[in-house]
């Protein structure tokens, strides 16, 4: 397929597979490379199948979730000029990301001649634009991998808040929002939330910051500056023992205990068969390269319960299973 273009035209090839975007920056050098050999392993590649920098190219059909990023419909252009390039993208959509890992001048003189896009850090909550995002990145000179349709509504899956460094007493709350705005859609004032593994208290003191009723559980305390504010209720319990009947009606269900994955599962099973609660918000935690092996099946069965798991770029060895009932992204 021939795009014409008032410089020079450029040829596109459409791929057949995936381009699965690792995680290679952000939150220390360790938690990235945890999520690089997840992707290996679901990708089924080994370390010397690192096609091009960062990014991993298969024709699976099986659901991947430890990208930062997945290009959903890639592909190839070959151009001759940077007006050729430049050109092409503008032609397809407005918004593009670029993941730079060679030619870095050419890269930046192509990404000039796009339109701009803001890299502020966000406050919270903060409604995101509609229109998508694509990906490109340069191969050599004269040629380009792109997708105007990716998996992350962020540019390059990465975005980033202007962080409070008084409120809350943990730093965890920036998942919270990160999952929140992903899914466009945050409890109202009033909403009753239940928030479990609430301690320290990041994510209660999120949720009552929006003016939802919290019912906070942990077995540890919640810190005091949180279990005060109006709108918070904490209860020192476990709370896989806490059934849905004991809660009772609530429109969000956040859990961000430290557990095995098979328990908050069936805990989950529990809720939805209940009826009782319209969103969840939950983290999956992996806990060791054992765990790692045979965490395929275990998301499989979270996957059937509806919803989407990602890999938000504020989580480090954990997923997020996201089910919501406005606007899911994807
Ligand atoms: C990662 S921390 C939660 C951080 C919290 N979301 C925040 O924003 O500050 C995990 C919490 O799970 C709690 N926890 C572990 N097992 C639990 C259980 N069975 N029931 C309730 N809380 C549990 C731990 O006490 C710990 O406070």
């Amino acid at each position: 397929m021939l795009i014409t273009s008032p410089i020079t035209p450029a040829k596109i090839g459409p791929l057949l597979g995936r381009v699965y975007e690792a995680a290679v920056s952000g939150h220390g050098v360790y938690a990235d490379r945890y999520a690089e050999t997840c992707l290996r392993a679901e990708l089924g590649l080994d370390e010397a199948s690192n096609l091009w920098g960062p990014l991993f190219y298969s024709e699976t059909r099986e659901p991947v979730f430890w990208a930062r990023n997945i290009w959903l419909s890639p592909f190839r252009l070959e151009f001759d000029s940077i007006g050729a390039a430049a050109s092409a993208l503008r032609g397809i959509q407005r918004n593009w990301h670029a993941t730079v890992f060679t030619h870095w001048r050419r890269a930046a003189l192509i990404q000039s001649r796009l339109p701009s896009m803001s890299f502020k850090r966000h406050s919270f909550p903060w409604l995101l634009p509609d229109a998508s995002v694509g990906a490109w990145a340069l191969l050599d000179e004269h040629t380009l991998l792109a997708s105007a349709r990716c998996s992350s509504p962020f540019p390059g899956g990465v975005i980033e808040f202007e962080e409070d460094k008084n409120g809350p007493p943990s730093r965890a709350y920036l998942k919270l929002w990160e999952a929140l705005v992903r899914c466009r859609v945050w409890p109202h004032a009033g909403e009753r939330c239940l928030d479990a593994g609430a301690s320290p208290g990041g994510w209660t003191w999120a949720l009552a910051c929006l003016g939802a009723d919290v019912i906070a559980v942990d077995r540890a305390l919640l810190a005091e500056q949180v279990a005060c504010m109006p709108g918070v209720r904490f209860m020192q319990h476990n709370a896989f023992s806490l059934q849905p009947e004991d809660i009772g009606p609530i429109d969000w269900l956040f859990c961000d205990v430290i557990c095995y994955p098979d328990r908050l599962y069936e805990w989950l099973e529990k809720w939805l068969a209940a009826g009782l609660c319209g969103n969840f918000v939950c983290t999956i935690k992996t806990q060791s390269a054992d765990t790692r092996q045979n965490f395929g099946d275990t998301l499989r069965r979270f996957a059937s319960l509806g919803g989407q798991i990602v890999h938000l770029y504020h989580n480090k060895h954990e997923l997020t299973w996201l089910k919501v009932r406005q606007r899911p992204d994807e």
